[in-house]
């Protein structure tokens, strides 16, 4: 069977783009073979966060690839997608044509959004794009993850409510709280599962088990053609 493709994807810059992408791919790759495609050079916080992890452990089920343009992305995406059980795409903070390819590739786009209204607005674009792209890939799902969620505040609570009806999106159930232990486990090159914060781990565990029942039951489709994406890339 192919690779599942799931990206994170979202034009707010520190959204948690690159920090979920991390966390889930390690925690995939327990029990699957995981293949990480950066997109976002030079900043490269991906490529990074796994080079220090790789100088002091040893990593299994788990590789990276660094994708600079269309061409890269498109080329690593085909050459891998018999040869991993996932592969994960860590977006970049704009709308491009990259960003564009990567949503139409995708099985799910991840979009990770903390609970204000101004951030919701600024992920409408996103939105219409994810809308265009199920309309030549009927089986991509896109999800919003709430991220650095206020428990308890009823302002965090409306935007939730509101959002999904602007966005026309659904989100996952799973919400993530505002954790010093998303940041610093990063930078040790470790995650979540492995630091001393349990309702961390508990969080990143059970989104990762949402994302993998959602796949589980999604009908199995080809990759689109380098063609179609190509042309989809080009707003065309
Ligand atoms: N739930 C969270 N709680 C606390 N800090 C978080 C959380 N999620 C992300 N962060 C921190 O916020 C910063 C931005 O996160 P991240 O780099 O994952 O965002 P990004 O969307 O990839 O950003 P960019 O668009 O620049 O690539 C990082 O320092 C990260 O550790
Ligand atoms: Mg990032």
């Amino acid at each position: 069977m192919r690779a599942k493709v799931i990206s994170f994807v979202q034009m707010k810059g520190g959204a948690g783009k690159t920090t979920l992408c991390a966390n889930i791919a390690s925690t995939l790759s327990d029990k699957s073979n995981v293949l990480m495609i950066d997109t976002d050079h030079p900043q490269s916080s991906l490529e990074n966060w796994f080079n220090i992890r790789n100088d002091k452990y040893v990593i299994e089920n788990l590789d990276i690839v660094s994708a600079k343009n269309l061409s890269q992305l498109q080329k690593y995406v085909r050459d891998n997608i018999d040869n991993y059980d996932y592969i994960l795409i860590d977006g970049h903070p704009r709308i491009t044509n990259l960003t564009r390819a990567v949503v139409l590739l995708s099985d799910l786009a991840l979009i990770p959004l903390s609970p204000s209204q101004v951030e919701v607005w600024s992920t409408q674009h996103l939105a219409e794009i994810v809308d265009e792209a199920q309309k030549i890939n009927p089986n991509l799902v896109a999800r919003i993850c709430w991220n650095r969620y206020r428990v308890r505040t009823n302002s965090a609570e409306q935007v939730v409510a509101e959002a999904k009806q602007q966005l026309k999106l659904e989100d996952f159930p799973t919400k993530l709280g505002n954790r010093v232990a998303y940041l610093d486990s990063f930078a040790a090159g470790l995650t979540v599962a492995e630091w001393h914060d349990a309702a961390a781990k508990l969080e990143i565990w059970s989104l990762t088990s949402n994302i993998q029942r959602l796949l589980e039951k999604q009908a199995n489709s080809r990759l689109k053609t380098e063609n179609q994406v190509d042309k989809f890339a080009k707003g065309k």
